[in-house]
């Protein structure tokens, strides 16, 4: 029983053998088709997918981002929101979590008073949770500042309407599709915009930067910039347009169980990182366990859980703390909400293939083994 895993059936399977049996399995229909419903879901204007989150977020940073410029981001992600800093040569400024695991906005608001080169915000909506938006607004316009949304934990999230993707109040927000996460093409990503400047360039750099005008003659092309080739297939598209339909009814799921473990843990040691929220699209379900009162460690508790087959998981490690970064000049930085959090934090299974008979294992367990 893994932290999280994908839910494939029939239709998806089916979606995927007929584009295997149509004429294109690349560059074709699908991808539009796939970009637009995504659009459609998020209310974004633009959406460009791609061959996976991390390509997303790399495509994003070189058009939001210059070289050297500074970055503002959370030490709790998955190491390639920060890596997509370093990718384009400018540099991550890691600023402390707040309580519910997503970056401190009040420190980002001190950092930029101390500082008013600083570019941009990375922000990840984490576990499913959207940042506070009234808050990232309010940066960007006393700022000034390009904000991210790294929303691969988010797709189907919400905050007071605001639709995760929409960037209403970002210039990019980026998801993946691994397949731990919501929906799945396999491997894959893809970045919302509003903009048609941005949409553009995410275009020319998702293939070899080519532009085909129509005055050219038919053999030309030109190459005004450089590309990456991060193309999604139509097959791995077909799959996702299949998976998007049944995105309500994961969420719906996740909510479930999120709502089961909340009310079984309530007032216990185990605690969620937060009150249930029918807001956030939960990816993870995370619960905080303060080890220093108890008779067994983290590492015990892991390999113990392990035994009985039960994967929890540890979402993050902080990135800054990292040896490549460290390598770099980071990892003293004081950020103590984040250790705490690490020392504490672990996450539950959560997948809309987890039967009540295996909630029920998890839930029996880690009572018997914590409570
Ligand atoms: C917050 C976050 N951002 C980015 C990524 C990268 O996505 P991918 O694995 O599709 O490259 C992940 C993947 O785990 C993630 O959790």
């Amino acid at each position: 029983m893994p932290y999280g895993k994908q839910f494939i059936d029939d239709s998806d399977i089916t979606s995927v053998v007929d584009t295997l049996k149509s004429d294109f399995l690349t560059t074709g229909p699908k991808v539009k088709e796939f970009e637009d419903s995504i659009s459609e879901f998020c209310d974004a204007k633009y959406c460009v997918a791609v061959s996976n989150g991390t390509a997303a977020l790399h495509l994003a940073s070189l058009v939001l981002l210059n070289e050297n410029d500074k970055v503002l981001t959370t030490p709790n992600s998955f190491l390639a929101t920060s890596n997509s800093i370093l990718y384009v040569g400018a540099k991550p400024i890691f600023v402390d979590i707040s309580k519910d695991g997503n970056i401190d906005l009040d420190l980002c608001e001190e950092e930029l008073k101390k500082d008013f080169t600083i570019k941009a915000i990375y922000a990840v909506a984490f576990s499913g949770n959207m940042i506070n938006q009234e808050k990232i607004r309010y940066l960007k316009d006393t700022y000034g500042v390009v904000i991210l949304e790294d929303n691969a934990h988010a797709i189907g999230a919400l905050y007071d309407g605001i639709k995760a993707g929409s960037c209403t109040n970002s210039d990019c927000s980026i998801f993946s599709f691994h397949p731990v996460k919501h929906i799945t093409t396999a491997e894959g990503g893809a970045i919302t915009t509003n903009s048609k400047e941005i949409y553009e360039k995410l275009l020319r750099l998702r293939t070899h930067g080519i532009v085909k005008t129509p005055e050219m003659k038919p053999w030309e092309y030109e190459m005004i910039s450089l590309g990456y080739n991060y193309r999604i297939t139509d097959i791995q598209c077909a799959l996702g347009i299949s998976q998007l339909k049944k995105l309500p009814e994961f969420i719906n799921k996740r909510h479930h169980i999120a709502k089961k473990y909340d009310t079984v843990f309530k007032d216990s040691i185990v605690k969620p990182l937060y009150e249930f929220n029918g807001k956030s699209s939960y990816h993870l379900y995370v619960v905080q366990v303060n080890f220093n009162n108890l008779s067994i460690s983290k590492e015990e508790l892991f390999n113990n859980l392990k035994e009985k087959n039960i994967g929890i998981q540890l979402h993050y490690i902080p990135i800054n703390r990292q040896p490549h970064y460290r390598s770099l000049g980071y990892g003293n930085e004081e950020m103590p909400v984040m250790d705490q959090y690490y020392d504490q934090c672990f996450s539950l299974p959560i997948y809309p293939k987890l039967t009540d008979q295996e909630q029920d294992y998890v839930i029996k367990t880690i009572k018997e083994i914590l409570i």
